[in-house]
């Protein structure tokens, strides 16, 4: 006689599971994507701001295994994304900063509203888990906002961008400011 498995209950709905998995989407393309930038950068000799987006990408993939674990051991399932339509070249290294600073804000948003979810529903496990990537956006987009400013800062002309890709591996210290961790 075949087995039955009961599934075990759980306190993690199916909505909020569903919304995690989006969130692991996210994660997933914002790692691609700022792979992809980091590879146009090193072909155009941005060396710095190539490294930063390097390193960038590996975090948001560790933003992505962190939610898979997380609906794992809740009794869901995290699930590898499908990643398409990664963008490879660029106008130029503002366009790049630009595009970074836009999507961190929308990440900001969706993080913002599985939160405001979790406290509807009371699931306060998931919302204070999420506490950690609500502060992680906060540190995201101040990184991201002063990387923007140095292209009217330094002003792009002559070795003005030679310049702001120096100064594009100065930003951690901008995010430790926010965080309080170590540069
Ligand atoms: Fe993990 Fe930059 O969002």
């Amino acid at each position: 006689m075949k087995q039955q498995i009961v599934t075990p209950a759980r306190s993690l709905t199916k909505e909020t599971e569903a919304l995690l998995n989006k969130q692991i989407v996210m994660e997933g393309k914002s790692a691609a994507a700022y792979l992809s930038m980091g590879s146009w950068c090193e072909t155009k000799g941005y060396e710095t701001s190539s490294q930063f987006l390097f390193k960038h990408s590996d975090e948001e993939r560790m933003h992505m295994l962190k939610l898979i674990h997380y609906v794992n051991t809740a009794g869901g399932h995290g699930l590898q994304p499908e990643i398409t339509k990664i963008k490879h070249t660029f106008k130029n290294l503002r366009e790049v900063f630009e595009t970074v600073l836009n999507h961190e804000l929308e990440v900001t948003k969706s993080i913002n509203s599985i939160v405001d979810h979790c406290f509807k529903i009371k699931d306060f496990a998931t919302f204070n888990f999420l506490q950690w990537y609500v502060m992680e956006q906060r540190e995201e987009e101040t990184l991201a906002r002063r990387a923007v400013e140095l292209f009217d800062l330094i002003g792009e002309e002559g070795v003005g961008l030679w310049m702001i890709d120096q100064e594009i591996g100065k930003l951690e210290m901008y995010a430790s400011k926010v965080s309080g961790k170590p540069v």
